[in-house]
């Protein structure tokens, strides 16, 4: 069986925090130390310059997110690392999308719904206010990122899980208007690395201003420790591990074993002064070694930009060959380009797994579907469901009708599902 791809990216507008370690960038790195996955990993720094236009918060973090990587030990052999800028036909492959992609289903995108929102609560007449046209087809960018190299598994946070449906229905969508060149990718959550809390005890996240930088310096660490909040439980009185942000931290880095002694001396009443500073050793023992090789690496940033370099050549040996048939099957040729007999038979002849054959079928549903999303409107606003359903379907079977051979065949398909998801009406 061949191997599937896992890819992510992380957008370079901020400074790695303990969260995104553990949440995303260690089970990254782990990942890409078996060998049952190929694995891509990138700086999304055109994703940052829809959120962050100050370019020195940018190029800063696109430094500190590379340097991290490397200095927990990602080996940049096996896994293929690069920006996303260094790689043209993602940017291209994005615009080819954008003209796949209903404006409808961007409407619906959380980044962009929750801007509007924001609007509207705060009562200004114009929705879009501060909108960017990159905000608002921000997840076709992110669709190009994932199926230039035909990923199947994205690891994401939950609130990324939208994008990776939104980048299946725009392959479903390519496939079917063109050739069946993408894959269809399927996130994978993690619920257990979602929890990470920060100082204040929420979700540790850039928004909430609650995170602790995985490699500040040992004082700094210490300080922000220092900060999180307790309750007001007196040294020697029992305290409950499970509702504290300091042993949920420690449990996070800590082995089962380790975990258990320190849950019996949060029973035992350990004072939360006494805590902190455990938690404390504890973290800074853990990252002082990768702290001191980001060090390194911060004052060698030639290196990781070699590293970058050498990552982004491997990436466009796959992206470049892609591109060009991609461009291909959309009618963007040499003006006397034919196609090869064996390229035409490689379309044909490809032998397709039960499984591959399933998912082709699906994107292929959920393209049609896409296209015939008016009528399943109609239907919502109808109060009688099964009169509005027998409507949609006669008028699609007159339509039917009156097509020429080729138009036909693609309302034909169209009655067909149509047929299918209103019969539950009828
Ligand atoms: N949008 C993602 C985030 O903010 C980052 C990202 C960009 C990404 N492109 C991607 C993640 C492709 C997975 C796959 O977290």
């Amino acid at each position: 069986m061949s191997k599937k791809t896992v890819l992510t990216g992380i957008t370079t507008s901020g400074t790695p925090h303990i969260g995104n370690y553990l949440g995303a960038i260690k089970p990254a790195i782990d990942a890409s130390n078996n060998d049952a996955y190929n694995s891509f990993f990138f700086l999304a720094d055109y994703h940052a310059l829809i959120k962050c236009h100050d370019p020195e918060r940018v190029a800063r973090s696109s430094q500190e997110i590379a340097a991290t990587w490397l200095a927990l030990g990602l080996d940049t052999d096996k896994a293929t690392f690069y920006r996303q800028t260094d790689i043209p036909e993602i940017t291209e492959l994005t615009w080819i999308l954008t003209c796949l992609t209903s404006k409808g289903l961007m409407n619906r995108a959380h980044a962009y719904k929750a801007s509007v929102d924001a609007n509207r609560d705060a009562g200004k007449d114009d929705l879009d206010d501060g909108v960017t046209m990159g905000l608002f087809s921000y997840p076709v960018l992110m669709a190009a990122d994932i199926l230039m190299f035909n990923a199947d598994i994205i690891p994401v946070g939950k609130d990324q899980i939208q994008h990776i449906e939104m980048a299946r229905d725009v392959a479903g969508r390519f496939n079917h208007t063109y050739q069946p060149l993408f894959n269809l990718p399927e996130a994978q959550v993690d619920e257990e690395t979602q929890l990470i809390p920060g100082l204040d005890g929420r979700k540790m996240s850039k928004s909430y201003d609650n995170t602790i930088p995985l490699f500040c310096s040992a004082d700094q660490l210490r300080k922000l420790i220092n900060q999180i909040v307790t309750d007001t439980k007196a040294p020697g009185e029992p305290k409950d591990p499970d509702s504290s942000t300091l042993f949920q931290l420690y449990n996070c880095f800590a082995t089962t074993t380790e975990t258990e002694q320190m849950r019996q001396r949060y029973l035992e009443g350990i004072a939360w002064g006494e805590a902190k500073k455990d938690l404390f050793e504890f973290l800074d023992e853990q990252l002082s070694a990768p702290r001191a090789r980001y060090n390194e690496l911060m004052n060698d940033l030639g290196f990781v930009e070699a590293e970058l370099k050498k990552g982004a050549v491997k990436a466009r040996e796959i992206s470049v060959p892609f591109m060009d048939k991609i461009r291909v099957a959309a009618g963007i040729r040499p003006l006397n380009y034919v196609a090869s007999q064996s390229e035409e038979s490689q379309v044909e002849k490809k032998e397709k797994t039960a499984e591959e054959i399933a998912r082709a079928e699906e994107g292929r549903r959920r393209a049609i579907l896409m296209q015939l999303k008016r009528y399943f409107d109609r239907l919502e606003a109808a109060s009688d469901k099964s009169a509005e359903a027998k409507l949609i379907l006669e008028e699609k079977r007159s339509e039917v009708e009156s097509l020429k051979k080729k138009a036909k065949q693609k309302a034909e398909n169209e009655l067909e599902l149509l047929t299918s998801e209103l019969a539950q009406y009828l």
